[in-house]
């Protein structure tokens, strides 16, 4: 049975650890951080993933998933090498390729000290933008001596995982996508990666064969496309709002329709989190170095960073900024997770104290998103955390929800009674029933729903 090593223990590389030794296969996973390993070693998860915990456990027990800091240790036992490090992009869409370049000395090291012998396949997981696996982690690997496509052969998979079901989405996907140097190269990975297709009925019909540069654009295509959606439905938001329409009957009804689909058409705060924004910016930027203009992923990332600032519109309409309480709930940048990368509530609080607000009140279910948030907001005098929903809106004068957490959407007027001063509540993320605060006498404006109907075309 072919080994796996798996290198780099975030969130892509944990996730396939856990799915591959769940199928029974012995998975090894590198990573230089030896407080991660050891953790992992011992049976425990180093991040905060639904299922996650439980399968790395079970895997470890089971003697199929190991950990280790050094790759030697584990490499001539392994004949698939899945690169799942981060790739992270400043804000104009430069992606840092340090840490695959690192792994990819790694591999040449070892390559260089090991005589040819099973065709070892390199598969890069983690997004990069189109030639990076041949112009950058290929000639790499050669300076070890051995030759791609005779001595190894090298893969490129993009990984369609959402944070808070990543191993639902791994065990359950869609689709898998193959980018290869040479047949040889793309067996492997689908002998691997193939396990988590259910092909009992149409075998081959979910696999997508390819070169290594169709395979990269393939990642990107998706992230753009779904944060098109995302940008566009927010759009159509916007119009709601003024023509006096609730954009969710516009989002089911256009939804219906297969050529469009339901999914990621609902209205909220803009996107956030560490794939969508990162991954549109990289690349239109990579777009922009080549002399062409991507105008349709401009206007992507413009509105959304325009529905961030809509968020405190919605605020301003109602409050002066500068003299009111601001209870915002939610840091994390969507439900069921603590990741705040990229989080809206992070844009709203720079917009906030930018406007003179004097007291913001913040919560968020997830400790992991409240540490997170008071590394780069420190409590001062402006800004406080609250371990409770009812502690934030205590005295407050208005609450924005930034996160769909289930919580949040458990809320009902009565929740809000502490606050005072003619509240307003700001649903951002449409959760909450605007006919029950409505009957309550409560004033809550759900983003995307009829701001008035006064609109008379001329
Ligand atoms: C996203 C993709 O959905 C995954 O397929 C992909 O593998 C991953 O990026 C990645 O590139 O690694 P993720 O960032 O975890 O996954 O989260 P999503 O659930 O896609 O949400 C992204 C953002 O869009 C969130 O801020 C969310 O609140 C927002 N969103 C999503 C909306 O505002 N409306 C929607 O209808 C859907």
């Amino acid at each position: 049975m072919t080994v796996t090593c798996i290198l780099g223990a975030g969130y892509v590389g944990l996730t396939y650890a856990a799915g591959l030794a769940l199928k029974g296969m012995n998975v090894h996973i590198v990573d230089v951080n030896q407080t991660v390993v050891d953790l992992i070693n011992a049976g425990k998860c180093p991040i905060d993933e639904p299922g996650l915990p439980r399968a790395i456990e079970n895997g470890v027990r089971n003697g199929f998933l190991k950990a280790t800091s050094s790759l030697a240790n584990v490499f001539d036992e392994s004949r698939l090498f899945l690169v799942c490090v981060g790739t992270y992009c400043d804000n104009r869409g430069n992606i840092d390729l340090s840490q695959v370049k690192s792994v990819a000395r790694d591999l040449r090291d070892c390559f260089a000290r090991s005589d040819v012998g099973d065709y070892k396949v390199i598969c890069v997981k983690s997004t990069v933008i189109c030639g990076t696996t041949d112009g950058v982690v290929l000639p790499i690997i050669e300076e070890s001596g051995k030759v791609a496509g005779t001595d190894f052969g090298l893969a490129m998979s993009p990984e369609f995982l959402k944070e808070g079901s990543a191993l639902e989405d791994i065990l359950h996907p869609d689709k898998l996508v193959i980018g290869g140097l040479d047949d040889a190269s793309i067996a492997t990975v689908h002998d691997v990666l193939g396990t988590f297709l259910d092909e009992t009925t149409e075998p081959g019909k979910y696999v997508v064969k390819t070169d290594l540069r169709t395979a990269e654009l393939i990642k990107y295509a998706q992230n753009s496309f779904l944060a098109t959606k995302i940008s566009f439905i927010n759009e159509m938001a916007n119009f709601s709002e003024l023509f006096g329409v609730n954009v969710a009957d516009v989002a089911r009804a256009i939804g219906m329709d297969t050529r469009i689909s339901p999914a990621f058409l609902q209205a909220g705060p803009g996107f956030g989190g560490s794939c969508f924004p990162k991954d549109v910016r990289a690349l239109y930027s990579a777009g922009r170095t080549m002399g062409f203009s991507p105008l349709l992923l401009e206007s992507v990332l413009d509105v959304n960073k325009a529905q961030k600032r809509h968020v405190v519109e919605l605020l301003q309409w109602e409050k002066d900024v500068d003299s009111t309480t601001i209870a915002i709930l939610g840091m994390a940048f969507k439900a069921n997770t603590g990741d705040t990368r990229e989080a809206v509530a992070r844009a709203v609080i720079r917009r906030l104290r930018h406007l003179g607000a004097k007291d913001i009140r913040l919560h968020d279910p997830s400790p992991h998103a409240v540490h997170e948030f008071k590394n780069d907001f420190p409590e001062d005098d402006v800004i406080s955390y609250h371990e409770s929903v009812a502690s934030a809106l205590q005295g407050a004068e208005a609450c924005i929800i930034l996160t769909e957490w289930g919580d949040y959407k458990k809320l009902v007027p009565k929740d809000f009674s502490h606050m005072v001063n003619n509240p307003v509540i700001i649903d951002t993320r449409r959760i909450l029933s605007t006919k029950e605060f409505e009957e309550e006498g409560m004033k809550l404006i759900v983003l995307g729903e009829s701001r008035n109907r006064s609109f008379i075309p001329k």
